[in-house]
């Protein structure tokens, strides 16, 4: 039997709560209907349970049709009658009894839709679980309706060209290929791009550019460093980083750590493809034993594990997978990480610390920890809220004093 790409989207969302997979593992039409019952998940989920009395004894599939049909017709409200028509066709070869259910439920939903609406709790309507919805709401309370717009808009994907290549030379043959691609307004360095798969597009294998987004490497750049200085990334694969900072500082050396066999074996790839030598050690850096020399590093890089939720709008499954109780044990890999490395820093060098999460609980407050017991200058310290060109992230730059 042919498998329909709803029914594939629908398995796949169940596997990837079930499983806790990425969305990485899927592509096209697929991962778009995937990516988006993520993205519309809450607010579906309390349309259907107002339409169905226990939505939980039907099978997952015929709910899912169901979930998948309430965002299609939200985003193409005038095609609603097809799309309901579809949605039964496609659940038809698989569960014949539950046409009448998808059908009847897609009905009463758009019927009542409005009125269900008005009653739905916020964090339903804005499609994000109630505690992330509390947290956003509290820290942003002006800015946390355009947060989570952002979070349900698909993404744009990001290139940064290479030194070695021109940027708008690059960006004219994709455009003359087909792809829908534009310069980045605020990086001569950087090619937008709305639909995915831009690892197939030409320059891709030779490492004319490397997928990014910009929102670290404005960061990163406002580093102070000496042309071969001496760099440490500390949570480096799959190596976005890193490859930026050779990039950047040609001369410089770095070395970096990663706790994660298989993002190193991704990070190796990307250093063949981009061809370049940076040594890569599988360590946990919170407990690096002797591997790294004390007042050693003029700078030291901690891109930190972290919920991720400035990356909900490229990530949208983060929302579902993510829980409150993550935090603390994150929060506090992160502070050791901090003070593990802190004293393999030299006199009156960088460390710069970047979490791809907006939630303060894992940017400011983990560097006030830090400051209880280590002595240092704040330099840069601002949290990015996500936008069309930028993920949402937590970024700072701390000096340690030259003398004690
Ligand atoms: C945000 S990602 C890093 C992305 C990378 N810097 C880049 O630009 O491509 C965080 C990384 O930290 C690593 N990590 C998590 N806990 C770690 C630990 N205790 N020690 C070292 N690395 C760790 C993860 O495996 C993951 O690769």
């Amino acid at each position: 039997m042919n498998i329909s790409d709803e029914i594939k989207a629908v398995r796949f969302f169940n596997n990837l709560h079930e499983k806790q997979l990425s969305l990485k593992k899927q592509k096209g039409k697929v991962l778009n209907y995937t990516a988006n019952l993520c993205r519309h998940y809450y607010k579906s989920e309390a349309l259907i349970k107002k339409a169905l009395k226990k939505p939980s004894k039907l099978h997952y599939e015929v709910i899912g049709m169901i979930r998948l049909g309430c965002y299609l017709i939200e985003e193409d409200p005038q095609n609603t009658p097809k799309i309901i028509h579809h949605m039964v066709e496609c659940i038809k070869p698989h569960h014949k009894w539950a046409t009448s259910i998808v059908n009847g439920t897609l009905r009463n939903i758009v019927r009542n839709k409005d009125q269900w609406s008005q009653d739905m709790a916020l964090s339903d309507k804005y499609n994000v679980p109630s505690w992330l919805f509390e947290k956003i709401a509290h820290h942003y309370p002006l800015h946390f309706e355009d947060i989570f717009n952002q979070w349900n808009q698909p993404p744009l994907h990001s290139a940064r060209v290479r030194p070695h290549v021109n940027r708008d030379k690059l960006l004219s043959s994709w455009i003359k290929n087909g792809v829908k691609a534009h310069a980045h307004p605020h990086r001569n360095d950087m090619i937008c791009i709305r639909s995915g798969a831009i690892n197939e597009l030409p320059g891709y294998q030779e490492g004319d550019f490397y997928i990014q987004n910009a929102s670290a490497l404005d960061l990163l750049e406002k580093v102070t460093l000496s042309e071969k200085a001496l760099i440490l990334d500390a949570c480096a694969a799959p190596g976005g980083k890193s490859i930026f900072m050779a990039d950047r500082w040609p001369k410089a050396s770095i070395t970096a750590l990663d706790i994660d066999n298989k993002r190193i074996q991704k990070m190796n790839e990307n250093l063949e493809r981009t061809k370049l030598s940076i040594p890569i050690h599988c360590v946990d850096a919170t407990e690096t034993k002797d591997l790294l020399t004390n007042n050693y590093y003029d700078v030291v890089i901690v891109d930190a594990p972290c919920s991720a939720t400035g990356v909900i709008t490229k990530h949208p499954e983060i929302k579902l997978l993510r829980k409150e109780e993550d935090l603390k044990k994150v929060t506090e890999i992160q502070l050791k990480i901090l003070k593990e490395l802190w004293p393999k820093l030299k006199k009156g060098a960088q460390l710069v610390y970047l979490v791809c999460s907006i939630l303060p609980e894992e940017g400011e407050e983990v560097i006030k920890k830090l400051g209880k017991s280590n002595n240092f200058t704040l330099e840069f310290s601002k949290t990015y809220l996500p936008s069309s060109y930028y993920h949402g992230f937590y970024g700072c730059i701390i000096k340690k004093p030259t003398h004690h």
